[in-house]
């Protein structure tokens, strides 16, 4: 047999050393190594075999999947949670992923809701608040194996566990929400979802950089990984699925957080849709494609006067560079000056977007309102290249189809290789941007 190695291994970002070091050189924390024995190059001999199945002999028609009654979550999923599986909801701290795990626990039967965040009557305080009538099994516990335990005994359908970051086994080393807890934590929870085929909700915080309990080790371990997002103090929050072994990963579910929970939203353009603000100048509608929904939202840009020798150029909702790139092509191309002017760009609703296809509509809301000039009932589409062209954008249809459903009259997008049937709407595709500013 070989012989065992020592390696120092970081409980908070699973960082390897060969030596014992104060800080860990990975992630910055001190006091974070511990040592680890490891046999390195075991052999397979001696060890039991395992008995392969017969892939037909498999029925799946008995792992029909189980509807939580919220719909824009079990689409996000791919139809319902599939028995057996592991669901990882992530989300920044205060973005309702408790209320939402909570709401849907409250409308199937067999669940139990196990929290290590709250206490039982926090969670019976938020659960009069979204519903009068519930029934639903709530246990309050950080023990992991006590917890364990208690989902054998009951064998419940579904287990909530919110969140993966307080569950504690004393099995197991460092601190609690320290990767080596966190995975443990998983790894042990898998073996029970696919021994007693218990499906798991499991809530994981984000943390300051964006990953989920630290490194993104969980993501690789888990079947299903969705995303609450959205802005704390917008009330839009949008679920996103990035990773799904049973389903596609393209469908997003759109909610509103209102004083009663989470409300789906099932028409989401109209909601960022202002009438009353569409007829003043600086406002653009564009569409962005969330998942395989086309969803219309509302530009706003102002350009005033700079007060200093450097144009300020400040965006909420939108990158960034990708308006100093805008700016550029406006100037270069358009023939705009722009160099006296700051430009600020909000996207209403506290959505941010990341699709190119909006660059026209956000270079259109910077000219009407640099030239005061309004846009009303007109749907802006097009990626823009740095020589002013108006580039192709993909589900063109799609776009237009629910511009034409929300009633508008003109949408302006790329000449594209398609045709249209236009039906109400006016469809005028552009080449260049100066072709787009002259149908301002
Ligand atoms: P929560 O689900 O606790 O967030 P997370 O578990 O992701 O940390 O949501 C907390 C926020 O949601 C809190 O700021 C209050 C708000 N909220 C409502 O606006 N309406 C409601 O009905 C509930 C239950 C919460
Ligand atoms: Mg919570």
């Amino acid at each position: 047999m070989a012989k065992p190695t020592t390696v120092f291994v970081c409980s908070d970002c699973g960082h390897k050393a060969a030596r014992w070091q104060g800080k860990c050189p990975n992630c910055g924390e001190w006091n974070t190594l511990e040592e680890q024995r490891q046999v390195a190059g075991s052999s397979s001999l001696g060890a039991k075999t395992a008995a392969p199945v017969d892939l037909a002999s498999i029925n799946i028609e008995d792992r029909c999947r189980i509807v939580t009654g919220i719909g824009e979550f079990d689409d996000v999923v791919g139809g319902g949670v599939v028995p057996g599986s592991l669901v990882l909801l992530g989300g920044d701290p205060g973005i309702g992923k408790s209320t939402l795990a909570l709401q849907l626990s409250m409308n199937v039967k067999n669940i139990l809701y196990v929290s290590g965040e709250e206490s039982v009557h926090q969670i019976k305080l938020r659960a009069a608040r979204i519903r009068s009538d519930h029934e639903l099994q709530v246990l309050s516990e950080i023990d992991l194996d006590a917890v364990l335990a208690t989902i054998e005994a009951r064998h419940p359908e579904i287990v909530v566990v919110d969140s993966i970051q307080t569950m504690y086994s004393e099995q197991s080393s460092g601190v609690a929400g320290g990767v080596a807890q966190v995975t443990n934590a998983v790894q042990k929870i898998m073996r029970l979802a696919k021994l007693l085929h218990i499906s798991f909700i499991i809530i994981g915080h984000v943390t300051k950089e964006g990953y989920l309990a630290g490194p993104k080790t969980l993501e690789h371990m888990v079947d299903t990984v969705l995303y609450l997002e959205g802005e704390r103090f917008a009330s839009f929050r949008i679920l996103r699925c990035v990773k799904n072994r049973f389903g596609t990963t393209n469908e997003v579910g759109v909610f509103e957080m209102q004083g009663q929970g989470l409300a789906e939203v099932k028409n989401p353009s109209q909601l960022f849709l202002d009438e009353e603000q569409l007829k003043a100048s600086g406002n653009a509608i564009t569409s962005v494609m969330e998942g395989s929904r086309a969803l219309l939202l509302e530009i706003q840009a102002l350009t005033s006067a700079s007060n200093f020798g450097y144009p300020k150029r400040t965006t909420a909702g939108f990158d960034a560079n990708r308006l100093q790139l805008l700016t550029a092509i406006l100037s270069k191309r358009a023939g705009l000056n722009l160099s006296n002017q700051d430009i600020y760009i909000n996207v209403v609703g506290g959505i941010k977007i990341d699709e190119p296809a909006a660059d026209l509509a956000v270079a259109l809301a910077i000219v009407s309102s640099l030239k005061d000039a309004v846009m009303a009932n007109t749907v802006v589409v097009g990626e823009l290249g740095l020589s002013g062209e108006v580039r192709f954008v993909p589900n063109l249809e799609k776009r237009i189809k629910e511009a034409q459903k929300l009633g508008f009259k003109r949408f302006i997008c790329p000449k594209g290789k398609g045709n249209f049937k236009t039906g109400q709407i006016d469809v005028l595709p552009v080449k260049t941007l100066a072709e787009a500013i002259k149908l301002l």
